[in-house]
């Protein structure tokens, strides 16, 4: 029997979900998802056919809509990571943006959207071996996996690294803009009815707001070795 487990990890946004889980796939050998991407694609094909706007959010359109959006996870070698194609199109870049953080939680809620989505995850992870990140994957999608972490960090933090990643990136951000968007973000995952950000209660909570990323890295490795051995 393999002795792979599914890895499940979930928290605030800007916890650094993403970057532990793509470091524990990598040392692993494991497959990682960023299951936020597969939402933010959705929120930017809803945003480029004017299904969502400042004023208004057709969510009529973008239901019926759903059926013709193929998303896929393409691995690039020579950048070491996957990027998020949406009907064949690499959109990585156009994803990451403030304004697409501003919409992002609204899709989120949509239960036609979240159950596309979770099904496609649960597809991707049906073979075990899998580390993936999101905000219901411990509680819905897959609810057995041998670990699950719950990430969290003060409000603060969490916009100061964005507010960096975006700046580095070359984008045109204020901090209050980035620190609003979080707080916004956090309010609106952990209420929403359908599948709220809320720790399952056998997930092991970090909070890395004073942890190097080296030293919250052996910390999980302890964590997944001892689920390892455990299975
Ligand atoms: O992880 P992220 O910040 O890229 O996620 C973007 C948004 O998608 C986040 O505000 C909430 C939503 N999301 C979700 O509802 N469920 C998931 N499994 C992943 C993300």
């Amino acid at each position: 029997m393999s002795s792979k487990i599914t890895i499940a990890i979930d928290g605030f946004s800007s916890t650094g979900k993403s970057t532990l889980a793509k470091q524990l796939a990598k040392y692993l050998g494991y497959v990682f998802v960023d299951t936020g991407a597969m939402y933010r694609a959705i929120t930017w094909y809803s945003m480029q056919n004017g299904y969502i706007t400042k004023e208004y959010f057709d969510t009529t359109s973008l239901i019926n809509s759903l059926s013709s959006i193929q998303l896929k996870f393409e691995f690039k070698p020579e950048m070491g990571l996957a990027v998020m194609l949406l009907n064949g199109v690499d959109i990585e870049k156009e994803i990451r943006t403030i304004e697409v953080s501003s919409f992002v939680s609204k899709i989120a809620e949509l239960a036609e959207v979240r159950s596309k989505l979770v099904e496609q995850q649960q597809e991707m992870g049906k073979d075990k071996g899998i580390v993936m990140d999101g905000r219901d994957i411990g509680t819905v999608v897959f609810p057995t996996a041998e670990l699950k972490l719950y990430m969290t960090a003060n409000a603060q933090t969490r916009a100061q690294r964005r507010f960096d990643e975006l700046v580095a990136r070359g984008d045109t951000v204020t901090f209050k803009e980035i620190y609003d968007n979080v707080v916004e973000r956090d309010y609106i995952d952990t209420h929403r009815d359908n599948s709220p950000l809320v720790k399952a209660s056998d997930a092991i909570e970090i909070d890395n707001s004073e942890m190097t990323r080296e030293t919250q890295f052996e910390l999980v490795l302890d964590l997944v070795q001892k689920a390892i051995k455990l299975k």
